[in-house]
């Protein structure tokens, strides 16, 4: 790369990173993932190193983080928060442990191992015991007083044990179970879910109600003090703290060597799914704190820590070209065409580019080097692009107007990310609308799989649902078509047959209403009793139901109101499609409900939790704002007092079997 394409180069990335960080300190949410922002700023700083000269003072690489918001008072910090340096491979390490002891002068190394959670920073002060003050990173310098939603952090005590002044450090974290808790219910009212956990926590402790923040369940851990503490090394400081009542990174070792501090990094990396939150690597501090002021610090890091970033299962490849393909729901959805590669075991040749939108975020182009990552996923996505391996004649990647398979206009409502085809006959969404419909979730019609439902909307069999109860009296043409015998048409015609009296609620999900899957299906069905009551339902009844939201209400309300679904209702009853009313057991009533069992109980806790787990509770080992109730044996103690706290109801054996009974 000459220095003139190193000049654009660094120009398209600085805009970038400065969007993302204004949307970051803006809103405490950016636009694109943690991945691809790291991705480009670590192309930023390596053109920065290897063109010096292009180096601007304001470039965001020269900053730890960004602009405090304006919504909460701002602080200056005490201490400066700072960053860390990253190591990304064992030679990296190798290279830190030599040039930390040549440094001191000597050829042994004592460290503290510490696991990296991935949250916030924040700074955390005590006043002769008493909690003063929770300031955010910010810019390092001057931060955020968040001081009344860090109040609202269940386990982080307001009162020491001892009457001592401390400034100190931590992260802010969102567990993921809570995380996935805000965004199921996110995406039930229709809202853009967070990203990850860190932007859940970043997110919620910039909320302006600390009664929400409360809800959301954050979590503290501390790592450091900078300040009230005559101490000699770091490991007993963390003790300290933990003796004061205070909850500290537990996962935490002091080794002696780099063999040590190598096996901490890797059984992590493996260990790291088994955490209930997440961490991005390892933090390697010196223990002697005379040795750290003897390092001191660069203008962004101490020499005295470091961080072992985790290897992301991440490899590059080429866009050859994208295909644009439209689903059930009509959203199109744009896949790239790869120069195959191995990822992971398994060679990957395509990848979600998700929506138009992330692709103009990414700034994607035909004929880019781009990152591929499987995640938890099965589809293998694109999480950056190295614009810096990009063709001199690359096109940038624009959106599609137009259906790639009907042709007609696509749409994009305000709120959406997607582009969309409305056109409820074109070919694309009627075969992935048939493929839903027959699944066996749904009509489970088998003998009707992918491949022949579009050769029979190919041959014109079938223009809608109804159609395929229609099929019975095409036998003769069916008959005609290539592959087909009298056995496969039997049997496509005896499951279809078998298909119209499948329970109701399989029906309701098979008519893919959006925002409306298995659980929801069920309870509309409950409701109706038969498939014609379908048709009058109303907005009053549908509010009633249990976990409806006003997503959900307005779907399935939008949809009964539509003529072309209707005439399809009408044209199934007519067509002898008569499923069977859903039993309503009696027996898991109490799903969704959260109990915690405690005391001393006249039955074995064991019987408890079984008999309570069969009713459909969910038993859970400690108490929290989302336990419904308590049952409390003899001398119940700290879990009956957070209880009467959290208000949760408390019952006796006597009580919970009145209730279950
Ligand atoms: S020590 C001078 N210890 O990682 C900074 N940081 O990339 C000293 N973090 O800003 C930080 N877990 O937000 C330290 N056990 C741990 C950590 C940790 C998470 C975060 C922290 C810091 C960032 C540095």
């Amino acid at each position: 790369m000459d220095i003139l394409q190193a000049e654009k180069a660094i120009k398209e990335l600085t805009a970038k990173i400065n969007q993302f960080n204004d949307e970051y300190y803006e809103k405490g949410e950016c636009s694109v993932d943690d991945t691809a922002y790291d991705l480009f700023m670590s192309q930023l700083i390596g053109l920065e190193t290897s063109f010096p000269s292009l180096q601007n003072p304001d470039s965001p690489s020269q900053r730890v983080g960004g602009l405090p918001t304006e919504q909460f008072e701002n602080v200056r910090h005490n201490h400066p928060m700072l960053s860390l340096s990253n190591l990304y491979s064992e030679q990296d390490l190798r290279n830190w442990i030599d040039s930390v002891q040549s440094k001191l002068e000597k050829n042994t190394i004592s460290a503290v191992c510490e696991i990296k959670i991935d949250g916030l920073a924040i700074s955390i002060i005590f006043k002769e015991g008493v909690f003063i003050q929770a300031i955010t990173r910010g810019n390092g310098e001057v931060g955020d007083d968040v001081s009344a939603n860090v109040k609202t952090i269940q386990n982080l005590p307001l009162k020491l044990k001892k009457e001592v002044s401390l400034e100190l450090r931590g992260e802010i974290y969102l567990p993921k179970e809570k995380f996935n808790k805000i965004n199921q219910f996110k995406i039930k009212s229709n809202e853009p879910p967070f990203k990850n956990p860190r932007n859940a926590a970043a997110g919620t402790i910039r909320l302006k109600n600390p009664k929400t923040v409360a809800q959301r369940g954050l979590e503290l851990l501390l790592y450091d003090v900078v300040d009230g503490r005559d101490s000699l090394f770091h490991s007993e400081n963390l003790n300290y703290l933990e003796s004061l009542g205070l909850p500290v990174n537990p996962h935490r070792q002091k080794c002696s060597s780099g063999e040590e501090i190598l096996q901490f990094c890797t059984d992590w990396q493996n260990k790291k799914k088994n955490l209930p939150f997440d961490i991005d690597g390892v933090v390697i501090k010196l223990d002697s704190l005379q040795e750290r002021q003897a390092l001191g610090f660069t203008s962004k890091s101490p020499r005295w820590a470091t961080a072992w970033k985790f290897k992301a299962e991440k490899v590059t490849s080429k866009i050859t070209s994208v295909e644009n393909s439209i689903g059930r729901t009509g959203i199109l959805t744009p896949v790239a065409n790869l120069v195959p590669i191995q990822l992971l075991g398994t060679e990957v040749k395509r990848a979600t580019l998700h929506n138009y939108e992330q692709i103009s975020r990414l700034g994607i182009h035909v004929g880019d080097t781009v990152y591929v990552e499987k995640g938890g996923d099965i589809i293998p996505k694109i999480v950056g692009v190295d614009i810096t391996q990009r063709p001199e004649d690359a096109k940038p990647l624009v959106a599609p107007i137009e259906c790639p398979v009907c042709h007609s206009q696509l749409i994009k409502e305000k709120t959406d990310v997607d582009l969309r085809c409305i056109n409820l006959s074109c070919p694309a969404i009627l075969q992935g609308t048939l493929e839903h419909f027959v699944s066996k979730k749904g009509m489970d019609i088998q003998f009707l799989g992918s491949s022949i439902v579009r050769l029979l909307i190919n041959e014109g069999f079938i223009k809608n649902l109804v159609d395929i109860y229609n099929l019975k009296e095409k036998k003769d043409e069916l008959l005609q078509l290539e592959g087909f015998g009298d056995k496969s048409v039997n049997n496509l015609l005896s499951a279809i047959e078998t298909s119209k009296t499948v329970p109701l609620n399989q029906l309701v999900y098979a008519l893919g209403i959006r925002h409306i899957g298995e659980k929801a299906a069920k309870i509309i069905s409950i409701t109706l009793g038969e498939l014609p009551a379908l048709l009058s339902l109303d907005k009053n009844t549908l509010e009633g139901l249990q976990d409806f939201g006003p997503i959900m209400v307005e779907s399935v309300f939008n949809w009964v109101q539509n003529e072309k679904n209707r005439t399809a209702v009408l044209g199934l009853i007519r067509a002898g499609v008569a499923p069977k009313p859903v039993l309503i057991s009696n027996n898991r009533r109490f799903e969704g409900s959260t109990v915690v069992i405690t005391g001393t109980l006249s039955q074995s806790r064991n019987l408890w939790k079984q008999r309570l787990e069969d009713l459909g509770f969910k038993v859970a080992s400690s108490v929290s704002t989302n336990t419904d109730y308590l049952l409390a044996g003899d001398k119940a103690g700290s879990k009956l007092k957070k209880a009467q706290e959290l208000n949760v109801t408390v019952l006796s054996e006597d009580e919970m079997t009145q209730l279950i009974q």
